[in-house]
């Protein structure tokens, strides 16, 4: 069945990821291009839906000419809006839904695409209680979505993340040092794991597998033994060691996720004596304009979102599953969060060219 929509919201929450606009662009397009829907911009996420009058723009085609390869995201976004208290375990408020819900009558909009990660899925996946339709759009740096092969953003900060390992190489092969990059990817370690492998790092640190300091400075001394008097680490910046009870590093200053480099970086200094040094690329990750791989991925959401909306869906995020995209029910991807597996066909591959995830020969306590 086809559903009876003439008018779509489309919005952008959580952090930016590269490919955003490119996402937008293909909503646009799609919609006034296939099926003569006016479309309207909500700015700042849902949050741009909750005053009166709602912060809202025109997207009209002209509107997303040349936004394709830009970085960020025309509309706006805020990772800390009114609906983040519930995204940190309060009630969530019915009032803020109601909000959106009667904003979304008065402007005529029958159905919001919700560009987002597993965040503003969550929040996202309420409004169907409102009589909000709603199609999901996978979108983050983390690639952690649950259901989703890959998210848009991933493949940039991907690119971001390796030639920065790069770079590390020539300053660490001169000054015979361990170089440490501490990447994002909070719960999730595919930042670290994909650029580890494709910067050819020594060292892979995720959160999914707890590592130790004597694991660490172990593959240093063998490294240096083989005659290699530098090495490379990559440290998920939600890795976890066994020595500091596998609980995650935050920055005193602000609480934010951050310090597992300077932590490894002490540790590898006091237990083999080389000089080390540690890089946070921190949003370097997020900025700049999506490589091709990320425009077209987000293309394919957006038009894909577009489609199934007039087939009549809702209450789904699109997904990549193997080569397909297909829909999942926002409830599934909501605050659910997909991460490396320990035996991961990546991991193993890893391992068999000796990289070390600093869990090899930790205490037996440790292990554990
Ligand atoms: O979720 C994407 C992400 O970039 C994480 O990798 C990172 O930990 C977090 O957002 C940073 O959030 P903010 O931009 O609010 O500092």
């Amino acid at each position: 069945m086809t559903a009876t929509i003439r008018r779509i919201g489309v919005l952008t929450g959580g952090g930016d990821a590269q490919g955003m606009n490119a996402a937008i662009r293909s909503v646009v397009k799609a919609a006034v291009l296939g099926h003569d829907w006016n479309v309207v911009g909500i700015e700042n996420g849902l949050d741009g839906l909750i005053p009166q009058p709602p912060h809202t723009r025109r997207l009209q085609l002209d509107d997303v000419r040349g936004v394709l390869p830009r970085g960020g995201t025309i509309l706006g976004s805020i990772s800390n809006g009114a609906f983040t208290p519930m995204l940190k375990g309060e009630q969530r408020n019915p009032d803020l839904y109601e909000a959106v819900a009667c904003n979304v009558r008065d402007l005529e909009i029958d159905a919001l695409i919700v560009i987002g990660g597993d965040g503003t899925q969550w929040i996202a996946s309420h409004l169907a209680e409102f009589g909000v339709r709603a199609i999901g759009v996978p979108k983050t740096i983390d690639n952690d979505l649950y259901g989703c092969e890959y998210t848009f953003g991933f493949d940039t900060a991907l690119n971001v993340a390796t030639r920065a390992i790069d770079a590390l190489h020539t300053t660490a092969e001169s000054h015979h040092r361990v170089m440490i990059l501490e990447v994002m990817g909070r719960e999730a370690g595919w930042i670290a794991l994909h650029a580890g492998i494709g910067g050819g790092a020594d060292v892979i640190l995720i959160p999914e597998i707890s590592f130790c300091l004597d694991a660490v400075a172990a593959k240093v001394r063998d490294r240096d033994a083989e005659g290699a008097t530098f090495s490379i680490v990559v440290a998920a910046e939600g890795a976890q060691s066994t020595e500091n009870g596998r609980q995650p590093f935050y920055q005193p200053t602000n609480g934010r996720l951050g310090g597992v480099g300077d932590y490894v970086a002490t540790g590898v200094e006091e237990r083999t004596g080389k000089e080390c040094r540690v890089v946070r690329l921190g949003h370097l990750q997020r900025g700049g304009g999506p490589t091709p791989f990320d425009r077209i991925l987000a293309t394919r959401y957006g038009a894909a979102a577009v489609r199934f909306l007039a087939q009549g869906h809702t209450g789904e995020v699109v997904v990549l599953q193997g080569s397909k995209i297909t829909t999942i029910p926002m409830t599934d991807c909501a605050q659910r969060l997909r991460t490396v597996a320990p035996d991961d066909e990546l991991i193993c591959t890893a391992r068999s060219l000796g990289i070390a995830f600093g869990d090899e020969a930790c205490p037996a306590t440790a292990a554990a």
